[in-house]
């Protein structure tokens, strides 16, 4: 199969002038050779340091050839076999009036039919040649093409480890080639090596950190973060609508083609009281999924960049765009879109770029995002068929307080059967996911104080001591409380 067809294309019709911007040049040159290995031409490189060197044969350069760039213009000009000639780091050259012209007469010659092709990483044409220059971008690279660079990459592995084997897990080899698309060759080849270069091995447990270092390639630190640290959604109680609805759609978000009927989900809202655990279940999300997280910190890029916020979030979508598949997390949403009249209509048109992005999605990102005040939110985004669904994550009721209770007493090391959860949880009514963690946390350090194991007496008292939000701002939560009973779905 042509790599790359549309080069082909170019070639066959003797395009004069095409310009290749590019920091590959290896495989810039790579792809002229495979072009012209189905339709023979002579091809040439010129470098100033080696000057003109024939590529598909062996044939020593000429003796006392003139090697500068107007000599070697001079001789192509002059050369009446149709050729391809290659001429790398070009750009400098451009700007002498005598080569601009020799160009300009290779390319109108009528029998000779050259094409001369400028690579480098950045070339900007005189005006006389803008009109009879073609661009060619050089394709990313594509699975085909990843694949096989990986497998080249196992086999230096092997021939420098006494002819051992790496070992390959078919599943893991395919995630790398779908982690480093969107990388170019030479970065993909060099994290593929690391993989394989730290145990010998192709395997799961490679990707996260392949994917870390490819976010860090994108170079967009700030606003948009890896977020290294995901969750299991063991460590979440409650929240089983949430989970459910999430487990049914993976096929359809991980599979290759659409499924007939089903649309790939595109995210979800999760709308709730504060410390209800909505920023533990987004990275939960990612956990499920098994994708990398990234988090957009949309309040930032409102308050620290004026007047480039939208570009900023446009960049943001496009790396996410480039990770996918993964999960983009917004967490509280509204502090980035909430309609003000004060700033210009940056949150308008940061909403108008998200929401269109959301429409036009074209890669498998998943979005979450988390908001804890309705009455901030933009109508738009809430509309029907922006996002999937709406969910309401409400304050823990008793079995799920239970839950919260059993989660985090694990997690200090402390045996849950050693407490009376039912009655903590009873005393625990009102209390968010967060104050309840609190409370184990401060009986903790009662317990320590007092030089005692810690028992239901200490996470009692740290309970009475406690003034839940949902009595502090009793009215606000009522309110928030009834808008998500009626109008979005229960997370659990
Ligand atoms: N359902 C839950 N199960 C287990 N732990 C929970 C739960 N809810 C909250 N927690 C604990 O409380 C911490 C804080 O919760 P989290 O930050 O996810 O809440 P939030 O809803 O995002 O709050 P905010 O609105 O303030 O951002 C979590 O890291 C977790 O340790
Ligand atoms: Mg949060």
């Amino acid at each position: 199969m042509q790599k790359h067809p549309d080069l082909a294309i170019l070639l066959r019709a003797a395009t004069p002038l095409v310009v290749v911007e590019t920091h590959e040049e290896v495989r810039a040159i790579e792809a002229f050779r495979g072009c012209l290995a189905e339709f023979w031409k002579p091809l040439y490189r010129w470098s100033v340091t080696h000057g003109l060197v024939r590529l598909d044969m062996d044939m020593p350069p000429a003796p006392g050839q003139d090697t500068s760039p107007q000599g070697t213009l001079r001789r192509i000009l002059q050369n009446r076999e149709k050729s391809v000639y290659l001429l790398l780091d070009f750009a400098p050259w451009l700007e002498d009036p005598v080569n601009i012209r020799l160009i300009k007469e290779i390319c109108q010659q009528q029998q000779a039919e050259h094409t001369l092709a400028i690579i480098g990483p950045k070339i900007e044409l005189p005006p006389g040649l803008q009109p009879i220059a073609h661009r060619y971008d050089l394709q990313l690279p594509g699975d085909a093409e990843l694949e096989a660079m990986i497998r080249e990459e196992a086999f230096n592995w092997s021939r420098r480890h006494d002819g051992r084997r790496v070992k390959v897990h078919k599943r893991s080899l395919e995630q790398l080639v779908r982690t480093l698309r969107g990388l170019n060759l030479k970065d993909a080849r060099r994290l593929a090596r690391n993989a394989i270069y730290q145990d010998g091995a192709i395997t799961d447990e490679d990707l996260p950190q392949v994917m870390q270092a490819k976010f860090e390639l994108l170079g967009q630190g700030g606003v948009l973060q890896f977020e290294y640290e995901t969750a299991r959604f063991s460590e979440v109680a409650g929240l089983r609508k949430l989970k459910h609805w999430l487990e049914l759609r993976k096929p359809a978000f991980f599979a290759d083609k659409p499924l007939p009927g089903l649309d790939s989900p595109r995210g979800v809202l999760l709308l709730g009281v504060q410390g209800g655990g909505k920023s533990l279940a987004a990275k939960a999300v990612a956990g499920l999924y098994g994708l990398p997280l990234l988090r957009l910190d949309l309040a930032s890029l409102y308050n620290k960049y004026h007047g480039e916020s939208e570009r900023n979030l446009r960049e943001s979508l496009k790396t996410a765009d480039i990770m996918a598949p993964c999960v983009l997390w917004v967490d509280e949403i509204e502090k980035g879109v909430a309609a003000s009249d004060s700033d210009e209509g940056t949150s308008r048109r940061m909403l108008g770029t998200l929401l269109s992005w959301l429409s036009e999605r074209k890669h498998p990102v998943f979005l979450v995002a988390t908001a804890n005040d309705i009455s901030a939110l933009p109508p738009e985004l809430m509309r029907k068929g922006r996002l999937d669904e709406i969910f309401f994550v409400d304050l823990p009721g008793h079995e799920v307080r239970k839950e919260i209770f059993r989660i985090h007493l694990q997690k200090r090391e402390q045996d849950p059967e050693g407490f009376d959860l039912d009655e903590l949880a009873n005393h625990a009514e009102g209390f968010s996911g967060a104050e309840i963690e609190q409370a184990v946390v401060s009986g903790l350090y009662q317990a320590y104080a007092r030089k005692e194991g810690l028992n239901d007496s200490h996470i009692l008292a740290a309970l009475k001591s406690t003034h839940p939000l949902s009595h502090v701002m009793a009215e606000k939560v009522q309110a928030l409380r009834e808008w998500g009973q009626s109008r979005a779905v229960p997370a659990d």
